[in-house]
C-alpha cells in the first residue's frame, strides 16, 4: 500500500514536472517486486495488470481497433486520412497501408513506419475491452492466430512491430518502460500460471 502510494505520487509529480505528458512517465514495475503476494494466481493477476499498462497504451491500441479503422495520436482519434481494413488487415486496394507508411518513421513528415505496418485482424481487438476480456483474449488460440503461450511471449518479447511502441517517432509517447521488461512481465505472467485480472 505504502510502495504503492509513493508510486503515484512519484508519477504525478514527473507528471507535473514534465508539462502533464503524463503517459511519458510511466514505468513499468520488475516482476520480482511482485514476489511479495504469496497466493501465485493473484500474482499471476497482478503481473498482467502491470503488463496491461503497455497493452492499453495508445501505441498499441492503435493498431488494435475493434472496427475496421485504426486510430491515431495519444488521443486514439479515428484514422485521418479515411482509411480501411481491407482484405488481409493491409488497407483498401487502392490504399494500401504501405502507401504512406514506409519500412520505418519518415522524420520529416511524422508518418510512423515498420516493414509489416498493418491492422491486428479483427480477433485480436482490444479497443472497447477491459483488460480482463483482452487477457481471455490472447490466451485463446482461436482468437490469437493459433499462438502458443510460449509464442505470445516471443511475441511481446521480441516482435519488431511491437517494439515500434517504444520506437514511435513524431510527438507520440513512446510505451511504458522498455520490450524487454515488458517481456520480462509477460514470461513471469506466464509461469505463474498465466490468470487473467477478473472483468
Ligand atoms: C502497426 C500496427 C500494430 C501495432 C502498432 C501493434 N500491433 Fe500487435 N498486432 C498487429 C498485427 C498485424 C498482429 C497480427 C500479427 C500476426 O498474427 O502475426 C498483431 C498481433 C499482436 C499480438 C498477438 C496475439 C493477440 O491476440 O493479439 C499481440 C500479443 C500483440 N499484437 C501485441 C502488441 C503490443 C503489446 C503492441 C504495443 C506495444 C502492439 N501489438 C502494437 C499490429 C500491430
Ligand atoms: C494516405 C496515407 C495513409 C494510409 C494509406 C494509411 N495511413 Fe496510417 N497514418 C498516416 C499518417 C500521415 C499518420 C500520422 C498521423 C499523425 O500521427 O499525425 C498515420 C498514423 C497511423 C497510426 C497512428 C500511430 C499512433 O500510435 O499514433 C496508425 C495506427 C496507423 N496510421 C495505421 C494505419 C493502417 C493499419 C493503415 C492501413 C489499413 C494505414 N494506417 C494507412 C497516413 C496513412
Amino acid at each position: 500500500m505504502q510502495g504503492s502510494l509513493r508510486d503515484a505520487a512519484l508519477v504525478l509529480m514527473t507528471g507535473l514536472l514534465s508539462g502533464g505528458a503524463f503517459a511519458q512517465a510511466v514505468e513499468l514495475r520488475t516482476p520480482q517486486s511482485f514476489d511479495a503476494i504469496a497466493d501465485k494466481t493473484e500474482r499471476s493477476r497482478a503481473l498482467f495488470v502491470e503488463a496491461g499498462k503497455v497493452i492499453q497504451s495508445p501505441r498499441c491500441l492503435n493498431c488494435h481497433p475493434n472496427g475496421d479503422r485504426p486510430t491515431q495520436g495519444n488521443d486514439m482519434h479515428l484514422h485521418q486520412p479515411m482509411v480501411v481494413r481491407g482484405q488481409a488487415d493491409m488497407g483498401a486496394t487502392a490504399l494500401r497501408c504501405m502507401t504512406c507508411h514506409q519500412g520505418a518513421n519518415f522524420a520529416p513528415s511524422g508518418v510512423p513506419g515498420h516493414p509489416l505496418w498493418h491492422l491486428a485482424p479483427i480477433s485480436m481487438a482490444w479497443q472497447g475491452k477491459s483488460l480482463g476480456q483482452i487477457c481471455e483474449q490472447i490466451k485463446d488460440r482461436k482468437r490469437n492466430g493459433d499462438k502458443s503461450l510460449a509464442q505470445i511471449h516471443e511475441h511481446m518479447a521480441r516482435d519488431t512491430l511491437v517494439g515500434w511502441g517504444w520506437n514511435p517517432g513524431g510527438n507520440r509517447t513512446p510505451a511504458p518502460g522498455t520490450q524487454a521488461a515488458f517481456g520480462q512481465l509477460v514470461e513471469a505472467w506466464i509461469s505463474n500460471g498465466a490468470a487473467c485480472p477478473p472483468g
